[in-house]
């Protein structure tokens, strides 16, 4: 393991009294998680995002996502005066280090990764770069394009250089992720010492706490990245795809997951079995994996990827048809209760959210699906305006034919069946996430009904 012999920055490298001066560029979940942090540890950085609502959010020291310890962190370093926001570009030209955030959502169908934003945040940065600057990428993008990056900044000898240094960050533990990583990958184009010493300093408060460091060039560092992921969401669909076999045999894909999560080779992480995963990473990262693979001409040897999506989806599917069962086969006119709009609990964020794509499925068949959330509706809201929205389980419950958990909120173990056991039409209860106390459900008359899960 790497720990730096002192904080001094490379030669060249712009100090603001014991840190560096750091600009980041996008201000998304990662890049204003990121920035903040970056002052935390002692930097003098600028957020630029080119959205003057989000940037107006953080100046006035307000979190513009639901985040656990981010409003904490925004407003100290908000306060310490060692962050600021702006929407404009130039703000980097005071800057020797310059992280790009922004995001690289999937293009179309062919599960492409869409790169617009990182060539358009790169182009507007480019010009304010100095010689002896460093362009570190923190996008997950699709490997090669760090290469090519690199390949542009020595092509126009403007004296900047460039690094690839993958986050691993999840939401709900972004601070935390980002503060204590597991490691630090830095990516690098070969030989290229300069880079690792700059990326030591910015993050010497982490090194000196033991984070371990790894160094490779910039292909490995993209993939380290998209294998991660794309690693766990195959854990994620393997355990699924046992709870299929568990509910075709009667065993309890819960009991499963623990017993194989004690060998420490397997892990518990990502062996949740249930409605799968979703979110803005794990579903975008397979795809875009295996389209770079098919373009590599390599596809045949992540054939697997495939079917971690499809068994995904299916998981979806299933918790659709459990609550048309529950309805005697038909949706039409029937009342469905959601519990859960996030794609995971501790966020706001629904994008490829599990829970709302159930949700608009059963809408889709007649039914009136009344959605609740912790902190989710306002975004689920503008996403599915189709939906009726309601502020607490009880509420959403009111004569439902049918209560769906979607999203393990962890207050929502907490619910008291005997008291929804009054406010429901009909007592069953589709629990995706095995969340729920089956034996206190079916004591309060419920019939619980859980993917992989015997019936009783
Ligand atoms: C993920 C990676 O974990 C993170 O390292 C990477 O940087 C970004 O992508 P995130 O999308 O925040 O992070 O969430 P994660 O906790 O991995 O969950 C993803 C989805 O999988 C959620 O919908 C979650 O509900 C689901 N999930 C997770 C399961 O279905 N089962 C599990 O055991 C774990």
């Amino acid at each position: 393991m790497h720990r730096p012999s002192s904080g001094t920055a490379p030669t060249g490298v712009t100090r603001a009294g014991a840190g560096l001066r750091i600009s980041v560029v996008g201000c998304g979940y990662l890049g204003a998680v990121h920035a903040v942090c970056l002052a935390s540890l002692g930097h003098e950085v600028v957020g630029i995002d080119v959205d003057a609502e989000r940037i107006g959010l953080l100046a006035r020291g307000t979190a513009p996502f639901h985040e656990p310890g981010f409003d904490e962190v925004l407003r100290e370093a908000t306060g310490s005066g060692r962050v600021g926001w702006t929407t404009d570009i130039a703000a980097a030209a005071t800057c020797s280090v310059h992280f790009l955030c922004v995001g690289t959502p999937q293009l179309d169908a062919s599960g492409g990764a869409d790169l617009r934003f990182v060539h358009q945040a790169f182009d507007s940065l480019r010009p304010h770069l100095s010689p002896g600057d460093l362009v570190v990428g923190k996008s997950t993008v699709p490997v090669g394009t760090a290469g090519e990056l690199a390949e542009r900044l020595s092509r126009e000898a403007c004296g900047a250089g460039l690094a690839w240094n993958p986050e691993f960050l999840r939401e709900g533990c972004a601070v935390q992720d980002t503060v204590r990583p597991d490691r630090l990958v830095y990516g690098v184009c070969e030989g290229d010492e300069r880079s690792a010493r700059i990326l030591d300093v910015v993050y010497a408060d982490l090194l000196a706490a033991g984070v371990p460091r790894i160094v490779s060039n910039l292909e490995t560092a993209e993939l380290v990245k998209v294998a991660s992921n794309a690693f766990l969401a195959t854990k994620i669909s393997f355990i699924n795809a046992m709870a299929t076999l568990c509910d075709a045999t009667g065993a309890d894909v819960v009991a499963l997951s623990d017993a194989m999560a004690r060998d420490p080779r397997i892990g518990s992480g990502s062996l949740a079995a249930g409605l799968g995963f979703g979110g803005s990473c794990l579903g975008k990262d397979i795809r875009a994996l295996y389209h770079r693979a098919e373009e590599l001409g390599v596809a045949d040897s992540l054939g697997l990827l495939r079917d971690v999506d499809r068994i995904n989806q299916g998981c979806r599917e299933l918790a659709a048809e459990l609550a048309r069962q529950a309805c005697g086969g038909d949706l039409d006119g029937r009342r469905v209760a959601v519990l859960g709009a996030a794609f995971k609990p501790g966020s706001d964020d629904v994008r490829d959210s599990p829970a709302l794509a159930v949700a608009q499925m059963l809408h889709a068949e007649g039914a009136v699906v009344t959605v609740t959330d912790p902190k989710a509706l306002d975004n689920a809201r503008k996403q599915c305006p189709q939906l009726v929205y309601a502020d607490d389980a009880e509420a959403a419950a009111l004569d439902a034919d049918v209560l769906l958990l979607l999203t393990d909120w962890p207050e929502y173990s907490l619910l008291d069946p005997t008291v929804l056991a009054r406010t429901v039409r009909r007592k069953t209860v589709v629990d995706t996430r095995h969340s729920l106390d089956a034996p206190a459900w079916r004591a309060a008359g419920w019939n619980y009904v859980a993917p992989g899960r015997p019936h009783a």
